[in-house]
This record gives structure tokens, C-alpha cells and sequence, in this order.
């Protein structure tokens, strides 16, 4: 694996570094031990980082027979690096319930661009062994018989994917056009499309290839820009004004979260937790997403975090409104 690569970008004003060493704290002295730079400075920090969520999420399971909800929740909050993770885990798990429920016995398919480790999979495996326990009815289906599709622009995660996950139907790739087909589910994090898509095209490509798209965003609320992130690299923030006309083209609806979006009005964006979907599998998903979680708020009522855990303080992850409706009654 070359050391001196960049990659998601062609400006090479920027890198990304990572530096291991100690600290005798008796003499006062530093000693760097290795300086890993560019891809391999990436790769290797968020390895750790997504490895570290992904054995919690094993342990948690394992744990899941005899452990009470307390235990389980404090594993979850030392080690789980974003605290809504199991809330995003939620909606990939009501994704998958409504597209086996509208064709059941069909192979259903999931692609996440920039899957990294594939962790996703460990994750929903726990939320569904959750829902088991708690006795919450959600027709998942084995996600053994998914057809996992990870796209990531990182080799060497790609391979560990697969390494990770020898008894799940998975395939990787490092360009969006070299994927073994389209999937029923696109999932991308915001900073993952940040880092990928330089023109809303790509972004409307990703979305017209898939039954059901999850994903969140960033707009910029004045003309597009780029900026480096601490991971070292660029991303882009597109033009919401520019972009809402390939948006509205898509041949499906866009929706958005309403609780969880908003103006970022120190970094001059909008945030956007969007759904994309035709007008059967849309409504079906929302209704999934919602029993689930209002079945899991009732069960864990009392528990302290259970709020944090599902992401539920102050009503978020309720209600969704078309996109161009939320931009409209913003009045930017
Ligand atoms: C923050 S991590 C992903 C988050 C993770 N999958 C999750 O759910 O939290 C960003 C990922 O995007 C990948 N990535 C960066 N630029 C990319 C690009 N242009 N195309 C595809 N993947 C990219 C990185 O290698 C990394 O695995």
C-alpha cells in the first residue's frame, strides 16, 4: 500500500498524518515513534476507530442472553464512537423490513458508499437480536442472505470488509461503476458524500440506481466551496440553490427529517437527514422506522440514556416532509 498517496481529491495541499509515539512524563520529553502519512495515516486511524465499534457491537451481542439493558447501554456509550449510531442502525433495519415486506422471498441488496469496515452489518445484527429479546415483531430478513455491496475508495478496506465477514454474501469495490449491480438499499454517510461527490449528478446517480436511499448532507447556503477537514481531507459542500433542480428531477421522492435537519448558520449550510423513495416504499419505510422505535422507547422507558440511545430527545427522528417543502418554509 503506498505511503504517499492522496486520494478524494486532486488538490494536494492538504494531507492527512498520524503520529504514535510516548511521553516520559518525569524527564518531560516526547518520542515519536511513527509518523504515517496520507491514505495510510487515514486508513490506519479509522481501521482502529470503526474495528474498535465493531467489536462492541459483537460484545454487546454476545452479552445480549444475560446482560440487563444498563450493562449493555454503558458498552454502548464507552465505545460506540458516534452516540446516534443505533439510531442510524434503526433506519438501515426498517430500510431492509420494508423492501422484504414489498417482495417477500426476493434476495434483498444494501450498498453503503464508504462502508469502510462494513460494521453496519455487526451493528444490525445486534439491533435485530434487540428487537428479538424485546419481542418487537419487524419481518427483517437473515442478513446472511443480504447482498452486501461496499464501494470504497480505501483497497485495504475493502479487503478487511470481506476478511470480517466470511459467512456474509458481500462484494467491494473502489469505483461506483464497478459495482455488481444496483441494490434495493443506498446508504452513505454525509461525510462519506462530502469526501465523494463533486457534482449533484454523481449524488442523483447514487439515489436513481436504488429502491430506497438513506443518506445525510451538507448544502452550502451560498456558492459551493471546499474546505479541509482535521481527517486531512477536502470536501465539497454543493450549492443547495444550484442543486435543487437535479433533486426535483429525480424520478422518486426526496424526503427529510424534520427534527434532525437544519441551517448551520456559523458554517452557512443546511443539514439535511433525507430518505429517498417512490411513494409505496417511502411510506411503508417511515412506518417501520416508527413502530420500531416507539416500541423500543416504550420497552426502555425508565432506563436512563434509553432517550440517547434511540436519539429520541425532543422528538427527533419523528416526522418527514418532500425536501422541497422543508427548503420552502425555511425562507433562507
Ligand atoms: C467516515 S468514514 C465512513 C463512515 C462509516 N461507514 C459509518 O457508517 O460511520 C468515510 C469512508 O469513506 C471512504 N471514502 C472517502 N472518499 C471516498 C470516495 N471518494 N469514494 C468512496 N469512499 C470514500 C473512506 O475510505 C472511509 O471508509
Amino acid at each position: 500500500m503506498p505511503n504517499d498517496v492522496f486520494y478524494g481529491s486532486d488538490r494536494n495541499q492538504t494531507l492527512s498524518y498520524l503520529e504514535f509515539g510516548g511521553i516520559d512524563l518525569a524527564a518531560g520529553k516526547k518520542v515519536v515513534w511513527d509518523l504515517k502519512l496520507h491514505q495510510k495515516a487515514y486508513d490506519w486511524y479509522m481501521c482502529s476507530r470503526y474495528a474498535n465499534d465493531l467489536i462492541a457491537y459483537r460484545t454487546m451481542q454476545a452479552r445480549l442472553p444475560q446482560a440487563d439493558f444498563a450493562a449493555l447501554l454503558k458498552i454502548y456509550f464507552d465505545e460506540i464512537h458516534h452516540q446516534n449510531d443505533f439510531s442510524v442502525t434503526l433506519a438501515k433495519c426498517a430500510a431492509l423490513s420494508a423492501c422484504r415486506a414489498s417482495a417477500p422471498g426476493r434476495t434483498i441488496s444494501f450498498c453503503e458508499l464508504g462502508q469502510t469496515l462494513f460494521g453496519c452489518i455487526d451493528a444490525m445484527a445486534f439491533c435485530r437480536d434487540v428487537l428479538a429479546r424485546l419481542e418487537i415483531p419487524c419481518p427483517l430478513p437473515d442478513l446472511r442472505d443480504v447482498r452486501w455491496i461496499g464501494v470504497d475508495i480505501s483497497e485495504f478496506f475493502n479487503h478487511l470488509s470481506e476478511l470480517l465477514h466470511p459467512d456474509y454474501r458481500l462484494k467491494t469495490c473502489t469505483e461506483w461503476n464497478s459495482r455488481p449491480g444496483d441494490a434495493d438499499i443506498f446508504f452513505a454517510k454525509g461525510v462519506t458524500l462530502l469526501y465523494a461527490v463533486r457534482h449533484i449528478d454523481q449524488l442523483s446517480d447514487y439515489l436513481r440506481h436504488a429502491k430506497i436511499g438513506l443518506f445525510d448532507y451538507s448544502f452550502s447556503l451560498g456558492p459551493e466551496r471546499e474546505v479541509m477537514i482535521g481527517s486531512g481531507k477536502v470536501i465539497r459542500y454543493l450549492s443547495l440553490a444550484k442543486s435543487l433542480e437535479s433533486l426535483r428531477n429525480l424520478p422518486n421522492r426526496l424526503w427529510v427529517k424534520i427534527k434532525d435537519s437544519r441551517p448551520d448558520n456559523q458554517n452557512n449550510t443546511l443539514y439535511v437527514d433525507c430518505l429517498y423513495a417512490d411513494l409505496e416504499t417511502g411510506p411503508a419505510f417511515m412506518e417501520y422506522d416508527r413502530s420500531i422505535r416507539s416500541a423500543l422507547l416504550q420497552r426502555l422507558s425508565g432506563l436512563s440514556g434509553a432517550d440517547l440511545f434511540l436519539d429520541s430527545q425532543d422528538g427527533k427522528n419523528s416526522g418527514w416532509l418532500p425536501m422541497p417543502e422543508f427548503v420552502e418554509g425555511l425562507s433562507l
